[in-house]
């Protein structure tokens, strides 16, 4: 792969990093995952905006202009002929000496690669995904999407220990999120309800069109939290994310939703997704 570190198109093996760079000693850094399908960018404006907020509230300053930044994003597609998968790219504060109290004009360091992954055509869409409930013990400002992802990887790994494809995360008795996309359920009269956007969760770019999709198709939603037993006794639940796009959830803790089988609705909602934003 060619990858983009601080203004250089590199290949990925010499591509290299200080171990003094606070990413790499703080996750002093944050990120964006980016879609893509036939080489296009999906929803790149959402991952552009939500990436100037997380720069803002964390202060770090985006070496690039947002114009740049969509340019680098194109380039890296064109450079390694990408047809379908991701972009990862990570603003980091930069290199200093390891000290909590961080300079205010440190360079930062800008990294962006590509996976290369049908996201398209994922076999999961047909069958769904089942999720074990663990706390969630990530830290208190899960809007800012930081490379903190320690917890998450933890949740995902006990999860799968557990035989469940993910994790649902539960605080104060509601669910938060999934270990790294949005959780959304479907009540028995047909309506979405999905966890209102606070410091809790991440603001998910797919979330927000999913939204808007509902709206359109004359679906109901209700932005308020759920409960793990609301969950279960669901007719549906899926996932949204910039690589899951809209995923079914048939199975809760061993508990099936619904009838254990993708939900109608839910299968809607990924082919309106589909049409609209591919
Ligand atoms: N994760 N919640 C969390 C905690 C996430 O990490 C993500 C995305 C989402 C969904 O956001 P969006 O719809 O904007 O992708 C929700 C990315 C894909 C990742 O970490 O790989």
């Amino acid at each position: 792969r060619t990858v983009y570190l601080n203004g250089q198109w590199l290949p990925e093996e010499d591509a290299k990093v200080s171990i003094f760079d606070r990413g790499f000693l703080f996750a002093d850094a944050i990120y964006e995952v980016t879609g893509v399908v036939g080489g296009k960018l999906l929803e790149y404006e959402g991952h552009s905006a939500r990436l100037q907020r997380s720069t803002k509230e964390l202060g770090i300053t985006c070496p690039l202009s947002p114009e740049a930044l969509l340019e680098v994003h194109r380039e890296i597609v064109r450079r390694n002929d990408l047809n379908e998968g991701l972009i990862y790219l990570q603003i980091s504060r930069g290199t200093a000496d390891r000290d909590f109290a961080y300079p205010v004009d440190s360079k930062p360091t800008l990294t962006l690669f590509t996976q290369a992954k049908a996201v398209l055509d994922n076999p999961k869409a047909k069958t769904g995904i089942s999720v074990a409930l663990l706390p969630d013990q990530r830290w208190a400002r899960r809007d800012i999407k930081t490379v903190q992802l320690l917890y998450p990887s933890m949740a995902k790994m006990e999860a799968a220990a557990k035989g469940a494809d993910d994790a649902w995360l539960v605080e104060d008795g509601f669910i938060t999120e999934a270990s790294a996309a949005t959780a959304h359920i479907i009540s028995k009269d047909g309506k979405l309800i999905t966890r209102p956007l606070s410091h809790a969760i991440l603001h998910g770019i797919t979330r927000a069109s999913v939204l808007d999709i509902a709206q359109e198709a004359g679906i109901d939603y209700e932005e308020r939290a759920f409960t793990p037993d609301e969950a279960k006794d669901a007719a549906e639940a899926f996932i949204t994310s910039a690589t899951n796009f809209v995923l079914p959830v048939v199975a809760i803790d061993g508990q099936n939703v619904g009838d254990g089988t993708p939900g109608p609705l839910t299968l809607e909602m990924r082919e309106l997704y589909i049409e609209k934003k591919l």
